[in-house]
């Protein structure tokens, strides 16, 4: 009996042991409700202390990026993108207006998926961050500087801008996939003669080194598939790009059965740098398209748009060499490729195993010319020729996978709801850990690139049910922390995010941070319709349009009093915030204004546009808590009748 005790009091202590030890406590690492142990130190950033990375998310259908601290998860802004953001006035000032012209006419709204941020010689360097918009196909350059959008091109002969945006390691591309198939060039014809009508664009985009000026170089018209998603290669794989297809069985309907019949679809491997040289001796085919290409001038804070009428197309199976087809089982949804670029990883969704190709194998295979016949003229490398290993029944629902630059990698599983870790080359499955719930996209700072971060993880979830605080029926999406720095994932936090962040990109902060602008310097204004000293302030009249060309400074504008404005006029209220300094934004606000109000920074023009539709005294305001006499700062419009004569006349400070 005594023995039996014994035994029972040392089975105790080893379990004691067992759950205090750091990050091995299943139930405190599920944080169901008591952290593992240092887990809330490991996230707190104290007041007045600056996080460690910045992470930007994808906002999904808010069509913006969003930017957060880690490890804290703190959230310090949101980038007006693809979508009319009225807490800024972009998409509703005169001057981003054009931000949003498309072939399609004014378009304040897109589904933003994937960032990636600029890299030299396969490291990210800061300048830049891209996103595609998913529906009316379209990427955008954001400026790291500013933080603001920079320049937003449309992509034709495409639809469902999935499989972008993706940089290739010194950024000179920028890669968009279409994700649907269509008719090139659209016409009226019988969407059940899809198969072996329709083609799969994939564009590169060329990125100037200086400016960052964006130019379609060609679009690959590939066979109708549909193109999920992509990456480049890198290091020793430099040159190629590699894309995810589903529906090679070509379907038009009931695509949840009839794209699924396939054992294997393909990863389409591109080199992009035979390409590149075919173009650059005179290949492809310029072909009328119309897009839009909208840019931002930091100098006049105004957007221009042009629209481009032709786009240079490649034929694949006129450049021998450039792509070719690696079976992947089955439907596979990433596309992702590890630090040194040797091995390219499909995440087949409806397969039990995960499979890795390799990229000397597939050269090999090439060079041999070791072909299992081809699809419309592209040839088919056999699977088990450029098979690297599997990942034996790592889990369900493999979507996406990442790296931390130390030999492992790390797959998101939506059915199965967990990440799994596991290393390159043996595909041995080390760690797993419970995610909630149903993850899709990971990130790991810097995990595109050659040398990945590898000190955390952010899981980005699709499902958040229970985690928060009920909000009604919609919830916002939750994202998940890990610290990956030891053998095993440890969770640390979790963290709201806004719209559906599909994808994110993270960076150290340092990289940025002693960049990042603090304000527009006045004297470099050249906004047409900026006003450089409060003596110029004025109105004018042309015919019924009036600009008012107006300043601000803490706390008034100039002028605050203006008569002479009619029913039916047009009214541009140009205003010049002259504020010098960091962080001292004025807003400008109309009554009945069928626009947002304007966010203007210090240095910057912006222009509202209103039209006056009742007689009357009317009032507008600064919106931005500036000063204590804040609330002082506002003024008066007078509108008289359309048929009235009263002159136009402004002022401030007089009786
Ligand atoms: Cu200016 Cu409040």
């Amino acid at each position: 009996m005594k023995k039996a005790i014994n035994i029972l009091v040392s089975l105790v202590m080893v379990a004691g042991l067992v759950s205090c030890n750091n990050g091995e406590n299943k139930k405190g690492s599920q944080g169901k409700g008591g952290l593992a142990t240092n887990a809330a130190e490991k996230v707190y950033v104290a007041p007045g202390e600056h996080d460690d990375y910045y992470a930007f998310f994808s906002g999904g259908y808010s069509g913006n990026l969003t930017v957060y601290g880690l490890p804290s998860g703190r959230m310090f802004k949101e980038i007006p993108v693809f979508s009319q953001f009225p807490t800024s006035g972009y998409g509703y000032s005169e001057e981003t207006k054009p931000m949003f012209n498309t072939s399609f006419g004014f378009v304040p709204w897109d589904d933003s998926h994937h960032p990636d941020i600029s890299q030299t010689n396969g490291k990210l360097d800061g300048r830049w961050i891209f996103i595609n918009g998913n529906n009316t196909p379209r990427i955008a350059r954001i400026d790291l500087e500013t933080f603001e959008t920079e320049e937003i091109i449309e992509l034709p002969n495409s639809a469902g801008n999935h499989s972008s945006s993706f940089i290739t390691e010194n950024t000179e591309y920028v890669v968009a996939g279409t994700r649907f198939s269509v008719p090139v060039p659209q016409r009226d014809m019988p969407i059940k003669d899809y198969k072996g009508n329709f083609k799969g664009a994939l564009s590169f985009i060329s990125v100037d080194q200086e400016t960052g000026r964006m130019g379609i170089k060609f679009q690959l018209m590939m066979p109708g598939f549909n193109y999920d998603l992509s990456h480049p290669g890198r290091d020793k794989s430099h040159g190629w790009f590699f894309f995810t297809t589903y529906n090679t069985e070509e379907a038009n309907t009931l695509m949840e059965v009839n794209s699924s019949q396939n054992d294997k679809d393909f990863i389409a491997a591109v080199n992009w740098k035979v390409i590149e040289e075919y173009v650059n001796n005179g290949g492809g085919t310029k072909v009328p398209a119309k897009y839009a290409h909208n840019v931002y001038d930091h100098a006049t804070h105004s957007a221009t748009s042009t629209m481009e009428n032709e786009v240079l197309t490649v034929d694949p199976t006129k450049v021998p060499g450039a792509v070719f087809f690696l079976p992947t089982p089955k439907s596979p949804h990433g596309c992702d490729v590890d630090p040194t670029g040797e091995y390219i990883i499909g995440n087949g969704k409806l397969s039990a195993d995960l499979t890795v190709h390799s990229f000397t194998k597939m050269i090999d295979a090439i060079e041999n010319k070791k072909f299992d016949g081809e699809a419309y003229g592209i040839p088919i490398l056999k699977f088990e020729d450029v098979l690297a290993g599997t990942v034996k029944q790592p889990g369900l629902g493999p979507l996406h996978t990442e790296f931390d630059g130390k030999g492992n990698a790390y797959t998101t599983f939506f059915i199965s709801s967990e990440v799994v870790k596991w290393k390159l080359g043996t595909w041995e499955v080390v760690d797993r850990q419970p995610v909630f719930y149903s993850v899709g996209h990971g990130m790991i700072p810097g995990g595109n690139s050659r040398e990945p971060f590898g000190k955390y993880f952010v899981a980005m979830n699709k499902i958040t049910k229970d985690r928060y605080l009920p909000t009604g029926p919609e919830l916002e999406h939750s994202a998940q922390l890990f610290d990956i720095s030891g053998d095993k994932m440890e969770l640390l936090l979790d963290f709201p995010t806004h719209g559906e962040p599909h994808y994110a990109a993270g960076i150290p902060a340092e990289i940025l941070k002693k960049n990042s602008k603090q304000f527009y310097k006045l004297a470099d204004n050249k906004n047409p319709y900026a006003t450089l000293s409060e003596a110029d302030a004025r109105v004018e009249r042309k015919g019924n349009e009036v600009h008012i060309y107006m300043t601000t400074i803490r706390s008034h504008f100039t002028p605050d009093n203006i008569e002479g404005i009619k029913v039916g006029d047009k009214v541009f209220f140009h205003i010049t915030n002259h504020e010098q300094d960091f962080d001292v934004p004025h807003g400008f606000a109309m009554i009945g204004a069928n626009n947002a109000e304007l966010l203007i920074m210090p240095g910057q023009t912006k222009t509202l546009f209103w039209e006056p539709k009742q007689v009357g005294v009317w009032p507008f305001y600064c919106t931005d808590f500036c000063s204590a006499l804040h609330q002082e700062m506002q003024g008066y419009v007078r509108v008289s009748p359309a048929n009235s004569n009263m002159e136009l006349s402004w002022s401030l400070g007089e009786d």
